[in-house]
């Protein structure tokens, strides 16, 4: 393989650029070429690529966002559109591509395989962790501890005036970064899609520690397909409970920011995983890691099978209540 290329797609998600870091100068290191290709599909379609150097990846370990820049495609959807990815893949001569997102960006990356010939190889990267084959996905971590200094600061204004407090985080359609805030944060309950409490039940787990002394509590809730719904959540708890309420919605935040140690760490690792792949010539899989080993697991798997929280974790956090 001579030539490859590289991109994100996509929400963003720190530890992005750690892993195109590490890509360049793994594939550099094996004589491979590599070119990075600007804002994920869009700049496959418009031709928006760059050769990445050494010098070009240096001093990006420590930030946020990613270098290549991202986009939600649309167009990328249409068979047009398609075509001209793959005429761009035909035209730069790239055997081999790295997708950095999550399954829907490798779900639309297998879409080229019948207009062109290209090795995909897949980098779980997002905040929601929510792909399969991996145990944590780049941009996770940073973005729990995002919301766990939130959650930390709003505890003392929370406990000052004796208020409940529903934080919002984000998610996508899964509660990872609530579940792993929230048991770090010392949640006194948590609304996740997994688990569909009721109002009915955040109010007698409310009132519960109420009764056992708590004076102010803090709620932690996963955005759904209705990113803000915790003011409603909130109004019908004050309503019924007369217990005053807060809401902190910290949306994009999370997705910002240094990456974390593990966030880069994965990120390397990861990253130069991903050209090892493609030099070794296989296709279609996605690296990750898995109880601490480096897996390689079938692109389609990560858009057919889901990943579930980590079960022990979520019946901890109850009992901790
Ligand atoms: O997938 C990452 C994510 O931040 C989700 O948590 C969130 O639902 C979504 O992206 C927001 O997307 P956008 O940045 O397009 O508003």
């Amino acid at each position: 393989m001579k030539r490859i290329g590289i991109l994100t797609s996509g929400g963003d998600a720190p530890g992005m650029n750690a892993c195109i870091r590490a890509a360049v100068r793994a594939a550099i290191n094996v004589g491979i070429e590599i070119i990075g290709v600007r804002r994920g599909y869009k700049g496959l379609i418009v031709n928006d690529v760059l050769p990445l150097t050494r010098d070009e990846v240096s001093n990006i370990i420590h930030t946020g966002g990613s270098i290549l820049e991202s986009s939600r495609c649309p167009e990328f959807e249409t068979e047009a559109g398609r075509q001209k990815a793959a005429a761009t893949l035909r035209n730069q001569e790239i055997e081999g591509l790295i997708l950095i997102g999550g399954d829907g960006t490798f779900r639309g990356g297998a879409t080229l395989a019948d207009k062109i010939t290209v090795n995909l190889v897949g980098v779980p990267g997002t905040i929601d962790n929510d792909v399969y084959g991996t145990d944590f996905t780049l941009g996770f971590d940073t973005a729990v501890n995002c919301a766990l200094q939130a959650i930390d600061r709003i505890r003392d204004t929370a406990r000052t005036f004796q208020r409940v407090f529903f934080v919002e985080v984000m998610g996508h359609h899964t509660g990872f970064i609530a579940l792993h805030a929230g048991m770090a944060g010392g949640a006194d309950s948590l609304v996740i899609p997994e688990d569909r409490v009721s109002i009915e039940d955040i109010c007698s787990r409310l009132q519960e520690g109420h009764r056992l002394g708590k004076r102010s509590a803090i709620v932690v809730v996963a955005e759904t397909e209705n990113p803000g719904y915790s003011y409603q959540i909130a109004q019908e708890v004050t309503n019924r409970t007369g217990f005053e309420s807060r809401v902190c919605v910290l949306g994009h935040v999370q997705r910002g920011g240094n990456p974390t140690a593990a966030d880069r760490v994965l990120g390397s690792v990861l990253g130069a995983a991903a050209v090892q792949t493609l030099a070794d010539g296989k296709k279609d899989k996605m690296v990750g890691i898995v109880g601490g080993n480096l897996t390689y697991t079938p692109l389609e798997d990560t858009w057919e099978r889901k990943k579930e929280l980590n079960p022990q974790l979520r019946q901890l956090v109850q009992q901790l209540w």
